[in-house]
């Protein structure tokens, strides 16, 4: 009975080593870029720090150089690092890598017909309905005339008002300490709102705060180590309990309230005078109705404006939320904004995106604000969308690209000493603002964000008006302050924090 499991064991190792050495063999016969050797069905999950996958890119970077292959679970991924390989695959090979890859989390909403961002982004029917969004986003503040969607007037005037609605917000909350994120996500939200659905909140909103609640949540979530193991492994894990059920749920809950809009918005619809995003996207479908296979419809437009939604609010606002942290923890900087924005704002004016030419400082904390907090470290995913030969090398269609963020951000050349918080960084030696094309936290290429122009704008005008009207106040000692994140995966995300906010005047 022992020889025969002694036996049942010896062969059954043999049996496993001789399925590695194939596996081997087929894997390196593909002329792919270099990597860790992969384990069936686990892949590189040993040579990845769960919580903190940009770090582990960077050390593996370090061993096989910018342009390298991992295996996350059966999926695989080419890794681009660095400044000139990123520039390649976004800029040179813009269309070869312009696919998007899924996330899997996403991925089982789109297979029951519910929202998925980054699923629904691979499709014809998003890229699309993205390209109609990137025109109508670009105008956003800047096309006085434009009378096919209500885009308000030339200097963002939509954007100023809700800039001080939000210091009147932050007004209620002198003196006490509170918890910024849901105040500061109010700005970004009535932002897209308007634009999307011409709808602006009161701050106590009830919806709009279990909104903000619901994005806040799920940027965190898809931050989590659990989330980053689980978009490897959805498929034995699916059924199991976890933290993607929630993250789940909350996608159906911004997506039931997206369409409930588009419902009400197609009821009123008068094409001649589309009011808002969503009309305008609602006369296209209205257009191809007779289409056998309409691009268009009431279910893809919701999710292009749950798409939106969400990362409208939560970016902007939580690049709002890490940069009051930062602030705090230097205030002689803080100091150098209120000097600024005295000198060509003012007490009363309320700022406009022209000041931010007269503001270099202000222009070049912001940028390092962004540089610093790397909010979307590894970048969305990309796909190839065919066969493509990549630096001798042959990257199979379909296969994941991350064209890091991070490697450009943390750049110590363009950057000398990346950890560190300096807004010289982005200023001359004659204090002016200093250009640099390492700066991509938006990306680049032709899946570059499509709310660059608004978050840009968004950022310095909000920072703006916050500091003008108040002094913001540590509840603990400024040294003390640690601004590593909380969660990095999807994204960055700040350390839980209250403040104080003392009124300037
Ligand atoms: C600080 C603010 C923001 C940052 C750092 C940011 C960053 C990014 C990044 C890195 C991507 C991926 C680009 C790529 O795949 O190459 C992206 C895509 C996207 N962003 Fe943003 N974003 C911000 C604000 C916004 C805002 C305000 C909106 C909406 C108005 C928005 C909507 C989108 C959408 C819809 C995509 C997907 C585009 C596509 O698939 O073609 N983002 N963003």
């Amino acid at each position: 009975m022992a020889v025969l499991g002694i036996t049942a064991t010896l062969l059954g190792w043999v049996a496993i080593l001789l399925l590695v050495s194939i596996w081997k063999q087929v894997h390196s016969s593909w002329n792919l870029p270099p990597g860790p050797f992969p384990l069936p069905i686990i892949g590189n999950l040993f040579q990845l720090e769960l919580s903190n996958i940009p770090k582990s890119f960077t050390r593996l970077a370090e061993r096989f150089g910018p342009v390298f292959t991992l295996y996350l679970g059966w999926r695989r991924v080419v890794v681009v690092h660095g400044y000139k390989a990123v520039r390649e695959v976004l800029l040179d090979y813009k269309n070869e890598f312009s696919g998007r890859g899924e996330l899997a989390v996403f991925q089982e909403h789109k297979d029951r017909g519910e929202s998925n961002s980054q699923a629904r982004w691979s499709t014809t029917t998003t890229r699309t309905v993205m390209g109609a969004s990137r025109r109508a986003l670009a105008t956003y503040g800047t096309d006085n005339h434009s009378n096919s969607i209500r885009m308000n007037s030339g200097d963002g005037l939509c954007m100023q008002r809700i800039a001080q609605f939000l210091v009147e917000e932050g007004k209620e909350g002198v003196g006490r300490p509170f918890d910024p994120t849901l105040v500061l996500g109010g700005g970004p939200c009535n932002v897209i709102a308007d634009i999307l659905l011409r709808r602006r909140f009161p701050y106590d909103d009830d919806t709009c705060l279990r909104l903000m609640r619901a994005f806040n949540e799920n940027f965190y979530l898809l931050s989590t180590p659990w989330l980053q193991f689980y978009n490897s492994f959805a498929d034995y894990l699916r059924y199991l309990p976890g933290s993607h059920r929630k993250l789940m749920k909350n996608v159906s809950e911004i997506k039931k309230y997206a369409l409930e809009r588009v419902k009400e918005h197609h009821q009123s619809l008068d094409p001649k005078c589309p009011r808002d995003f969503t009309d305008c996207l609602l006369v296209e479908m209205e257009k191809e109705k007779h289409s056998p296979e309409p691009l268009y419809t009431l279910d893809s437009i919701a999710v292009t404006v749950a798409d939106l939604f969400f990362a409208g609010t939560e970016t902007t606002s939580t690049t709002l939320r890490y940069g009051l942290l930062i602030l705090m923890k230097y205030p002689e900087i803080e100091e150098k904004l209120h000097e600024e924005i005295d000198r060509v704002i003012g007490p009363s004016r309320i700022p406009a995106i022209k000041d931010r030419l007269e503001m270099p400082y202000m222009d070049a904390v912001v940028h390092e604000i962004q540089r610093f907090i790397d909010l979307v470290p590894s970048n969305l995913s990309h796909e190839a969308t065919r066969d493509v030969m990549f630096r001798g090398y042959v990257i199979p269609k379909g296969t994941v690209i991350i064209p890091t963020l991070t490697s450009l951000l943390y750049d110590s050349q363009e950057f000398p000493d990346p950890e560190k918080f300096k807004p010289e960084h982005f200023l001359n030696e004659n204090g002016k603002f200093k250009y640099s094309d390492y700066f991509k936290p938006f990306s680049a290429g032709k899946r570059v964000c499509v709310g660059e122009g608004l978050a840009r704008m968004e950022l310095f005008l909000f920072l703006s008006a916050i500091l003008q009207h108040f002094n913001l106040k540590s509840l603990v000692d400024p040294k003390d302050i640690d601004l590593s994140p909380a969660a990095v995966g999807f994204g960055s995300i700040p350390p839980h924090y209250k403040l104080c906010v003392i009124p300037r005047s």
